[in-house]
């Protein structure tokens, strides 16, 4: 991990401290020229044969090595501007750069970036195209190490994003910059250990976090769920000596307001499955079961730092779901808030228990729209992969502004179908609906459970994050922690919101 001091500037300043050159290379017809040119324009020799296998072969990458003393190391990354061209590549190959040399003595990062022209029908827009870079310095820099002993020393790192007549302002810097702390937020969330990030203490952090920025936040206790009928989360959260609770934080612009947005968050702290106990294998990555709150509470720190012209209304529903004399258990029936009742088939579904007080109350603040973010199924980490989200809407135009989003960021989304076939499992004997149906397409059933408890005229996503939020090893900067998966898509959707 390095202090990133990111600056803009229209040439290539070196100073003569050890530093690296990253210099994109377009895979066309003039690929070999570009290259011989480069090298003859910088002094740089190599010996023909490592040229030609980076120039034949399929490898995408070079680094050379400045011979004695100069001090630069020169990187070369081939990319093709064709069908299959991802946007991701600058930010993930950024990234990727941040990691190989943390350990390294670097002073100074200079990335020569591509003119826009080249890639511009990859990106909504230049000054995104520009931010790619910056997201992908910060995702790299990402360290969790609050549990290691032997802590590396930070050192401090230039890094200067060379474009043409200097095109990437300081404010631009600065918005991504908050952005990314605002990611940094989610994904120190979703690493804390479960035995420190109880319903409690993740109220605690939001409110460190988000009070200062002008957000309020207002909590109801399991007394107070109790006494309102939010028996959802009060049942899912009993076998636990940590209550649930229920945050609701407001984040309301100075400026006048473009709109009002509901984002819904399942915050299960631990996933142990209740008595319907889950493996040793399948607990391990439940610390991360909390991810959809993640992404709420980081979104409205991003909106808060940007002072985003919105008024936005997070709902957190915050429980344990583990074992004790006390747990609920197979064959209950819940009365939830919206007063429809749930026959409990298992206690591992327990995500949709809990969101169903909260989506009913995010819906009586009369929103614009209810966006939901959980870690619900594994099957639909079973459809999609690890690097992808299931989104489930009744609202195609809604589908088809977040999927747009999820183009640009990077964060992949993918939409299932909503037919109403797929609430046949859940018809119940007892209650209204069970919380289990059918294994064959249980990640749309889910979402079809949820549905129950969004008011039919509402404008309403959820997102199934259970994949690409916890940590995968698909991508550079997802692979060692937990991944904040959800805050740069919804942030952007956000913005295109209030266009
Ligand atoms: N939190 C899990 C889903 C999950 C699985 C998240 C893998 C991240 C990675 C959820 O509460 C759960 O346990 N779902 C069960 C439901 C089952 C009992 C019907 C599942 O998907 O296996
Ligand atoms: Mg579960
Ligand atoms: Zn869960």
């Amino acid at each position: 991990m390095f202090n990133l001091n990111i600056k803009n500037t229209s040439e290539l300043n070196k100073i003569d401290e050890k530093g690296i050159i990253v210099n994109f290379l377009l895979d066309d017809d003039n690929l070999k020229q570009n290259f011989q040119d480069y090298l003859v324009n910088n002094n740089i020799k190599i010996n023909s044969a490592l040229s030609g296998k980076f120039l034949e072969n399929d490898s995408k990458e070079l680094f050379l090595q400045g011979i004695d003393d100069n001090p630069y190391l020169t990187v070369f990354k081939k990319y093709k501007v064709i069908k299959k061209f991802d946007n991701d590549l600058f930010r993930d190959f950024v990234s990727s750069l941040i990691i190989k040399f943390e350990k390294e003595p670097v002073k100074n990062l200079y990335i020569n970036i591509p003119d826009f022209e080249i890639v511009k029908e990859y990106f909504k827009n230049e000054e995104y195209y520009y931010s790619t870079f910056i997201e992908g310095l910060l995702l790299g820099n990402y360290k969790f190490d609050k549990y290691k002993t032997d802590k590396k020393e930070i050192k401090k790192l230039n890094v200067y994003l060379i474009t043409e007549n200097k095109k990437i302002s300081s404010a631009l810097i600065k918005r991504t910059e908050n952005l990314m702390k605002a990611v940094y937020f989610s994904r120190d969330l979703t690493n804390e250990i479960a035995d420190v990030l109880t319903p409690q203490e993740l109220l605690k952090q939001a409110k460190s976090e988000l009070v200062k920025e002008g957000v309020t936040v207002k909590v109801f206790t399991k007394e107070q769920l109790e006494k309102l009928g939010m028996n959802g989360v009060v049942t899912v959260g009993k076998g636990s000596t940590n209550p649930p609770l229920m945050m609701v934080l407001e984040y309301k612009p100075k400026a006048k307001s473009k709109g009002k947005i509901a984002l819904v968050g399942k915050g299960v702290t631990y996933d142990a499955g209740g008595l319907c106990i889950k493996t040793a294998g399948g607990m391990l990555d439940m610390k991360g079961d909390m991810a959809g709150a993640g992404v709420v509470l980081g979104v409205i720190k991003a909106a808060a730092l940007n002072k985003l012209p919105i008024h936005i209304l997070g709902v957190v529903p915050a429980v344990e779901n583990v074992i004790s004399g006390n747990s609920f258990k197979p064959g209950d029936i819940i009365k939830t808030y919206s007063g429809k009742t749930i026959e409990v088939i298992d206690t591992d579904a327990e995500g949709r228990i809990i969101l169903s007080d909260a989506l009913t109350y995010a819906c009586k603040q009369k929103p614009d729209l209810v966006l939901d973010y959980a870690t619900l199924t594994g099957a639909c980490v079973v459809a999609l992969g690890e690097s992808a989200a299931g989104v489930f809407t009744n609202d195609d135009k809604l589908a088809e502004n977040l999927l747009c989003s999820s183009k640009k960021t990077g964060e992949r989304l993918w939409q299932f179908p909503m037919w109403d076939e797929y609430k046949k499992p859940l018809e119940s004997d007892l209650a209204d609906v069970k919380n289990l149906g059918i294994r064959w397409g249980s990640a749309i059933t889910a979402a079809k459970f949820l549905e129950n408890f969004v008011d039919e005229d509402m404008s309403w996503a959820h997102l199934d994050i259970a994949g690409p939020a916890i940590k995968y090893n698909i991508k550079s900067y997802t692979n060692k922690y937990n991944t904040g998966f959800g805050v740069r898509l919804t942030y952007d959707f956000l913005e295109e919101f209030i266009k």
